[in-house]
């Protein structure tokens, strides 16, 4: 049979489900319109900030190689793959393996916290709009949130999170850098802060996004867990290693924490994650081509906002906050049409937009949608 327009081959060539197409046979050129139409149809994505990369090839093969595995459970050996990662994790960070938790995802280790300290039935102090996870789980078992609003830069306002810690507080909740606003807080200020904070309170610094501004040399948090002070972080294969479809993040604390962490997690993270995420960890080439490929989708997006006369943040993540001057409900709706998705609603910031970075050639038909819409 030619290869080239056998169904199963166009149909994977497409990356499209066949749901609908018979496997065996030659295409006719009205199922082939089916699916090209199919494919059309398919938005494009610019709202949960992934990396539309990812995997790299190296992970690929990790993943398929890997596969007979999938009828083994994850954490017993001789498959344990677990394990491995949370001392290869340790060893880059400089702490103790049983210092790290590998999570489904790193919204399983949040919503693990907002279990461990939600039940505490105390208050938790954070700034919004942010990630909002950990806090939302928090307040299934009736955990106070004590929000404070962004400061003028849209940044985390460390002065007034201070400010309001009291007996009450059980936890400061930071997401640094910022979702959706894209904003990281002066190292000095975030680091002093931890330290003095930390001494009265837990202090949780969510760093998903901390891969974006390694280059420009902002320190995680994790050197002070090393030095043993009352913080958790956590971190994302979601991002930059392109993953986020797998589910596999971790969590980084004191060990006594870890341990109580672990008793508060649900599913886990499955058997081609774990393999996925040790080969992703190590593969420094696809790292670096994903920052520069965001470099340049975030100066693209720069350079759109500036033509349009738009407000938007610097961004240290692999998205840009910028000032529509319309209701995002408006901005959402017209760019649906165009069969392009863009970021929710950030209360009360209803006049500005998240928009992912994306590929290029998705980000250069967002600039033509964006263009219309203020023609319009
Ligand atoms: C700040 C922040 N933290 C955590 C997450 C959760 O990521 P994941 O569960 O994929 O690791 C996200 C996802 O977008 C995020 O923006």
């Amino acid at each position: 049979m030619n290869k080239q327009i056998s169904r199963r081959n166009l149909i994977k060539l497409l990356g499209i489900s066949g749901a609908s197409i018979p496997l065996t046979g030659l295409i006719n050129s009205k199922e082939i319109n089916l699916i090209k139409n199919s494919k059309e149809s398919i938005p494009i994505k610019l709202s949960s900030n992934e990396n539309p990369y990812g995997p790299s090839e190296k992970v690929r093969d990790a993943i398929v190689s890997a596969f007979d595995e999938v009828c083994r459970y994850p954490y017993s050996e001789p498959y344990n793959r677990i394990s491995k990662l949370e001392k290869k994790i340790a060893k880059r960070e400089g702490v103790d393996p049983g210092m790290v938790l590998v999570t489904g995802g790193s919204n399983e280790g949040l919503r693990a916290t907002g279990r461990l300290f939600g039940i505490e039935k105390k208050e938790i102090i954070a700034c919004k709009p942010t990630y909002l996870a950990l806090m939302t789980y928090a307040k299934e078992f009736d955990c106070k949130i004590n929000w404070v609003p962004l400061d003028k830069e849209l940044k985390y306002d460390l002065n007034e999170m201070k400010n309001r810690i009291s007996d009450k507080t059980s936890m400061i909740f930071i997401c640094n850098p910022n979702n959706p606003t894209g904003t990281i807080l002066d190292s000095n200020a975030l680091e002093n802060f931890c330290l003095n904070i930390s001494k009265k309170t837990c202090v949780f610094v969510d760093e998903a996004y901390y891969d974006y501004s390694i280059n420009d040399g902002y320190p995680t948090m994790t050197k002070l867990v090393r030095k043993g002070h009352n913080i958790i972080v956590s971190r994302t294969f979601s991002k930059v290693y392109g993953l986020a479809g797998l589910r596999i993040g971790y969590l980084i604390s004191n060990k006594e924490r870890i341990s109580q962490l672990k008793k508060c997690t649900m599913a886990g993270t499955n058997i081609l994650a774990s393999h996925a995420a040790i080969n992703a960890y190590d593969d420094k080439e696809f790292f670096n081509y994903s920052l520069n490929k965001n470099n340049q989708g975030l100066n693209f997006l720069y350079s759109l906002f500036e033509d349009l006369g738009l407000e938007y943040k610097k961004s240290y993540t692999n998205f840009v906050f910028f000032k529509s001057g319309h209701h995002i409900d408006k901005v959402q709706d017209f760019m649906k049409k165009k069969n392009i998705l863009v970021g929710r609603a950030f209360p009360p910031y209803f006049n500005w937009c998240r928009i992912s970075t994306g590929k290029m050639e998705d980000l250069e038909k967002f600039s033509i949608a964006l263009k219309d819409f203020y023609k319009t």
